[in-house]
């Protein structure tokens, strides 16, 4: 384990070393877009110091960076854990059978059955059901005039989406929803992790019973396809099947809906650029690609070196634990030109949202259609969106984003008269 630093520990400002990157009220009380600008300029291979005692690790901020090392599955391993918390715990349970924490050839074997799943035709089934959905949800929350956008919208769309997907029975998605609110982050500061820990075996169980179901009558879904599957012969286990559906559904849900909540919280603070979407002065595909980079609700996935590795003036050693921010990376001057201004038309934009190389997001493009669909449907439906209270920002270390975005919208009568069609 390193206890080296890429630039001297004395060189570190006390507003870098102060920042914990592990307290999850640490995105919450500071200037998070400052020390991401320093440590770009100046600290891009920095040494994160040991917290309550968990091991340091090393933090990755600039975007062509982060690339390289999502790229390198030779040199680094997800198999040691992929986020923070399993990482510093020093390992993940699901290795070797959970799609983002198994690398090489099981890994390529694996995806390659999981893409099946992902298949064009099953894609375009849920896709089509994502557009319904969205039509409906929105034009009914504009119809009502003023709500509370996350629960009534940005928390059904995605997990009716990943749940379609899936088999998952409608009457059990609030069920889900709720624990997989509470799995990877939290409305409160002071969530027990062990309230987190209980969450995600409750989704293991509840996936555990629905295999068994589909083994015993198969329907025409992601799991029944999984249940069929085979890798050089052998059929995948139970335990595998399991893994994999709680990462799709850990994956695809809290993600999209963070996503869609931060577009309709930032269209409603940026009057000029609801215009050129409302008005179509720029394409459905751009608003949505920099919908997705102004989020980026996944801030940060992380790697363990398999070796030792010089990079950015230092020396990752081998055993070092190693976190790529994507949130930084987004933000890069070198490569987005004033990343901190929102342009629905940006070209190029080549944001890091889903991740690069083996690991790039499965369900990248079932997430973009959600995101266009949501966007497509608000352009339609109304004539403006306000904010009518402060929305709730949730507490983590992996995720960034609100729970709670309270509004009101202004109708668009022309537009909703289209709702049914
Ligand atoms: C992987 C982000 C939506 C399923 C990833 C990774 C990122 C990411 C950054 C790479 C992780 C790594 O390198 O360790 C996002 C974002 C989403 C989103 C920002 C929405 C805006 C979805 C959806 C699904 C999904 C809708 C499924 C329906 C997965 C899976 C992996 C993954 C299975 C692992 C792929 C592998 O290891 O080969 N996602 N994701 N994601 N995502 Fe997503």
């Amino acid at each position: 384990m390193s206890v080296q630093t890429a630039t001297s520990r004395d060189e570190i400002p006390e507003e870098i070393s102060a920042i914990n990157l592990v307290d999850t009220r640490t995105y919450l009380e500071h200037d998070m877009d400052a020390y991401w600008r320093r440590l770009r300029a100046d600290h891009p291979l920095y040494w994160h110091p040991p917290v309550d005692g968990k091991p340091g690790f090393w933090v990755v901020s600039r975007y062509a960076d982060v690339m390289a090392l999502y790229r390198d599955n030779q040199r680094l391993t997800s198999e040691k854990g992929n986020v923070l918390v399993t990482l510093l715990a020093g390992g993940d349970s699901a290795a070797g059978q959970m799609l983002a924490v198994t690398d090489g050839r099981r890994h390529k074997d694996l995806r390659n059955v999981m893409l099946k799943a992902f298949s064009p035709r099953a894609l375009s089934k849920v896709a089509a059901l994502v557009r319904v959905n969205a039509r409906r949800m929105i034009a009914d929350a504009v119809r009502r005039g003023e709500g509370d956008f996350a629960a009534e919208v940005a928390s059904v769309i995605p997990l009716t989406t990943v749940g379609g997907l899936l088999g998952v029975p409608v009457k059990d998605h609030s069920y889900l929803l709720g624990l997989t609110k509470s799995s990877l982050s939290s409305d409160e500061a002071d969530q027990a992790p062990e309230e987190a820990f209980l969450a995600r075996n409750e989704i293991l169980l509840y996936f555990s019973d629905l295999v068994a179901e589909r083994r015993a009558d198969p329907q025409d879904d992601v799991i029944s396809t999984l249940t069929a599957s085979e890798i050089d012969g052998v059929p995948l286990t139970d335990q595998d099947i399991v893994f994999n559906c709680y990462s799709l559904i850990l994956g695809g849900d809290e993600t999209s809906r963070l996503t869609m909540i931060d577009s309709l919280y930032t269209l409603s603070r940026e009057p000029e650029q609801w215009k050129r979407l409302k008005e179509g002065s720029v394409t459905l595909e751009s608003a949505t690609e920099e919908a997705l980079r102004w989020a980026t609700p996944a801030m940060n996935f992380g790697r363990t070196a398999l070796v030792d590795i010089e990079m950015a003036g230092g020396t990752i050693k081998a055993g070092d634990v190693v976190t790529l921010w994507n949130t930084s990376a987004n933000r890069d001057e070198s490569v987005f030109d004033d990343p901190y201004v929102l342009d629905l038309g940006r070209s190029p934009n080549k944001h890091i949202t889903f991740g690069y190389g083996p690991h790039f997001c499965l369900g990248a493009y079932l997430a973009r259609v959600e995101v266009k669909e949501m966007l497509d449907a608000m352009r339609t439906f109304s004539d403006g969106i306000e904010l009518t209270g402060e929305p709730r920002r949730i507490h983590s270390n992996l995720m960034a984003g609100m729970s709670t975005l309270p509004v009101r919208f202004r109708p668009d009568e022309a537009g909703l008269a289209t709702a049914d069609d």
